[in-house]
């Protein structure tokens, strides 16, 4: 049932489920082959949703990491100075790397991860995100892999968060304005 703080959905429980199923074959189809198990990094906190429903899309070998990072900015809006709260548990050098985060918005936070993650020396590296925003990019990254784009506004729901409240809704919506 629609949550009575939601005023609009931008992806429905049901494409939701469509996107991830589409990723999960576009996944194992670029992946099938590759000799050691394929390392998927999830970044905390919002990309664990997505991640438990990706993962299971993905037919082939794979070990799941994850890893904390945190910008400082005004709370809406990332600064960009990305800092690891929580680090991988193990080594991603000589690994074949998917990065998967639930949004990219800016990009900032993205493009830290994925600079600080090529210095670990990793075999590959791609990049994967539930949801995009190209109208609020700041920084140029490459997305190899992309659920949906959605307009230039504030989505909560499926592993995203309002004051990280609203990270259960099964699907992307907007919030009412108070
Ligand atoms: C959100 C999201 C991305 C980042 C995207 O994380 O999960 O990591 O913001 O914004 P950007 O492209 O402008 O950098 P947030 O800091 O809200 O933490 P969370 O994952 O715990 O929700």
């Amino acid at each position: 049932m629609e949550n009575q703080k939601i005023t609009k959905i931008l992806v429905s429980e049901e494409e939701v489920r469509e996107r991830v199923v589409r990723l999960g074959a576009d996944i194992t189809a670029y992946y099938r082959g590759i000799n050691k198990e394929l390392m998927v990094i999830g970044l905390l906190r919002g990309s664990f949703i997505f991640m438990a429903d990706l993962v299971r899309q993905i037919k082939i070998p794979l070990i799941v990491d994850f890893m904390t990072v945190s910008s400082y900015g005004d709370g809406t809006i990332s600064s960009g100075d990305v800092k690891v709260v929580m680090d991988l548990d193990s080594s991603i050098e000589g690994r074949d790397v998917l990065l998967v985060e639930d949004i990219v918005d800016t990009g900032r936070t993205f493009s830290k991860v994925i600079k600080m993650m090529h210095n670990r020396n990793p075999r590959s590296l791609k990049t994967c995100t539930f949801l995009n925003k190209p109208g609020a990019r700041l920084v140029d990254i490459q997305i190899d892999f992309c659920g949906v784009d959605i307009p230039n506004e504030f989505a909560v729901g499926y592993g995203l968060d309002y004051a990280q409240g609203y990270r259960n809704l099964p699907y992307v919506g907007v919030l009412k304005p108070n």
